[in-house]
């Protein structure tokens, strides 16, 4: 298969991959909850990591300026971004990257502003150094509470855990949003880390703004998390960076330990560089394919499921989806996968008082999705 080629293998084959997609349930349920998809990966990145097999090459990760390198390529073309290579760090993954941080920077024991609905992972990472949540809702429109972070920023909160693009409503925020809530962090002297780790897989009918390319204010306050493991799909590999735009920032990062680069895999740090300086074509080719497949679930849930929800994402392919009218609050998805053998991600893990949603996947073949579907129907009687 080539890189023009997008396409999800038969499910027999899908079923034995080691991921935890495939191995979390017995093999006749679908797996539509957690967030990989089921392309193949680009070739370059196979090539390469399978050179680095055959040469044995997977020592310890020393420095890997390529990384910054292909990097500051990919942000230059794609968001007109001048990243200053000098300030990226490698950290073991995305999850590494921001509880490090807010370790090293004193904020274990205290409070960080999140935006629900938000991916689970937020409030697990929190949960870790014993962070208080502080819960700052989007508004209806998916658009940032600009106000009420501000509120928080005033009583004190000194973080704030961004997700753009939001996962799990796919929200690309603006840069007018980002630019004032960069204004409001430095009139606060709050910190935005800025995990950015589905902005590749933004859709053209929008448009991805980095943190850190929103002016001086945001270059003084924030940090972006970010790896290419979500976009190109290697999450098992385990590399990401942390990038910054100041030296304040900078010196910020610098007090994270020396072994959150150390613990980063040799594999997953090349696997970035070969995404980043060679992989655009292949992400053109899956954001086609899942441009598609976001506008066929949508006319398939119109048709099936007139009483569900469902604004199209701006970003990635996690479908966040409102399906109160089933009142099955929260024993939806035991419900579907014990009836319907077909799981998603219950709408509470992304904060306790979505039981009236579920997260769908559809990073996989439009005849998955539809089987995925067909199992809810049944499920549902
Ligand atoms: C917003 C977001 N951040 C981070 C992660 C996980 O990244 P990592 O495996 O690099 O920690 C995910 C995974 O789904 C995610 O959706």
């Amino acid at each position: 298969m080539s890189d023009s080629q997008i396409e999800a293998p038969a499910l027999g084959v899908l079923h034995s991959r080691h991921s935890s997609k495939w191995r979390r349930f017995p093999v006749d349920v679908l797996p539509m909850h957690v967030a990989e998809m089921d392309f193949q990966i680009a070739d370059g990145i196979k090539d390469r990591l399978i050179k680095m097999v055959s040469e044995s090459d997977l020592g310890y990760t020393g420095p890997v300026p390529e990384v910054a390198q292909s990097f500051e390529g990919f942000a230059k073309d794609r968001w007109n971004w001048n990243i200053d290579r000098s300030q990226l760090k490698l950290v073991t993954d995305v999850g590494v990257g921001v509880v490090e941080f807010l370790r090293a920077n004193g904020a274990s024991n205290g409070k960080v502003i999140i935006n629900s609905p938000v991916y689970h992972g937020f409030w697990e990472w929190l949960g870790e150094l014993n962070i208080e949540p502080v819960d700052v809702p989007l508004e209806s429109n998916y658009d940032l509470d600009l106000d009420g972070i501000e509120r928080e920023f005033a009583a004190g909160v000194k973080f704030l855990l961004l997700c753009n693009p939001q996962n799990p409503v796919g929200k690309a925020f603006s840069r007018a949003q980002l630019t004032e809530l960069a204004k409001i962090a430095k009139k606060h002297d709050a910190i935005v880390i800025s995990d950015e780790i589905h902005a590749p897989l933004t859709y053209e009918d929008h448009e991805f703004t980095p943190y850190l390319n929103c002016g001086s204010d945001a270059e003084s306050t924030g940090i972006c998390v970010t790896s290419s493991s979500k976009s190109w799909n290697h999450a098992g590999l385990k590399a990401g960076f942390v990038l910054t735009q100041s030296a304040q920032m900078q010196a910020k990062a610098n007090l994270m330990p020396q072994a959150t680069h150390w613990r980063s895999s040799l594999l997953g740090a090349f696997a970035m560089v070969e995404a980043y300086s060679n992989g655009t074509d292949w992400l053109d080719n899956t954001v086609k394919v899942l441009d598609d497949n976001r506008k066929f679930l949508k006319s398939e849930l119109k048709k099936r499921f007139p009483e569900v929800t469902f604004d199209l994402p701006d970003a990635g392919y996690l479908a966040w989806l409102n399906v109160g009218v089933w009142n099955l609050g929260k024993d939806t998805v035991s419900h579907l996968v014990t009836n319907g053998r077909v799981s998603l991600v219950p709408g509470n893990d992304h904060g306790p008082e979505y039981t009236d949603f579920v997260r769908l996947n559809f990073g996989t073949s439009q005849e998955h999705i539809s089987e995925g579907l067909a199992r809810i129907a049944k499920a549902l009687g």
